[in-house]
């Protein structure tokens, strides 16, 4: 069920700043004291370290691991139960920053199907997003959490592309994708490290249909930043990054 939150995911093919663009957003809404939840969705955890954050909190797959063991070890009667300590358990895996919440989707140890691991990601995104005007979501590469049930409670979908042909053949199947699935969800791409023409992107995108939501230059602050490990945090406010997220932010809020 949706409710009044921006949820924003980040999807696209590997490698096209799908994370910078997560933790870009997400200090650009920090600068607008909006106090955004970031989620990591892919097991990597990049957008954790971007954060400033450590991988060694509770994920939703521990989460998961819990809720099997539980299960397991009561019997299928405790499923009442269970539910109810869903909640619980993913509050207990809510990192709370003060400028901002986090939740890492991590990995899950236990084999069975009790409750894949998308489809328990999209349970939390769904009851945290009441308390989160903006919940941002970094995806992992490709399009398997679309053709998952993460997506199902989104509100906009970002489409990174780099303008190479395969990054924009990914954008067209993710949009062939919500459409086959009935997803009601408002759609657009972000051009990244495009030195390319505007209008000719924007051409191409509308005869397929496709919104243009904005366009991040090479940015040579945030390079170097991520080649020496540093955080969001590091980035100074006017760096290109940071400006196109914010215009970002500004046109899907
Ligand atoms: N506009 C930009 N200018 C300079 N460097 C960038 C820009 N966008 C992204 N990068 C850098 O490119 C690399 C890949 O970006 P990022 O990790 O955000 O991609 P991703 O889509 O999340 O990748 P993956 O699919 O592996 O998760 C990172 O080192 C990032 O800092
Ligand atoms: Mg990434």
């Amino acid at each position: 069920m949706k409710n009044n939150s921006n949820i924003i995911a980040m999807v696209g093919k590997g490698g096209v700043g799908k994370t910078a663009l997560s933790a870009s957003l997400g200090r650009a809404l920090i600068m607008k004291k909006q106090k955004p939840l970031l989620i990591d969705a892919d097991p990597a955890q990049g957008l954790t370290y971007l954060m400033g954050l450590e991988p060694d909190h509770k994920t939703i797959g521990l989460v998961r691991d819990e809720i099997i063991e539980k299960a397991r070890s009561r019997g299928k009667d405790a499923k009442e139960e269970i539910a109810a300590m869903f909640d619980y358990l993913v509050t207990e895996a809510l990192i709370e920053k003060g400028e901002f919440s986090f939740l890492a989707m991590g990995r899950s140890q236990s084999k069975g199907c009790f409750c894949p691991l998308n489809n328990l990601l999209r349970q939390a995104i769904e009851s945290l997003s009441r308390n989160f005007p903006y919940v941002l979501i970094d995806a992992e590469a490709g399009i398997e959490q679309i053709n998952r049930e993460v997506v199902r409670s989104v509100s906009h979908l970002i489409i990174l592309i780099d303008l190479s042909l395969r990054s924009i053949a990914v954008a067209e199947q993710i949009q062939e994708t919500i459409k086959r699935l009935w997803i009601d969800c408002r759609l657009g791409v972000v051009a990244n490290r495009s030195a390319g023409d505007a209008r000719q992107i924007q051409t191409s995108l509308e005869s397929r249909g496709i919104e243009l939501w904005g366009i991040i230059p090479e940015d040579p602050v945030l390079r170097g930043n991520d080649l020496q490990g540093k955080t969001i945090f590091d980035l100074p406010a006017n760096s290109a990054m940071l400006m196109a997220a914010q215009k970002i932010a500004e046109k899907i809020s």
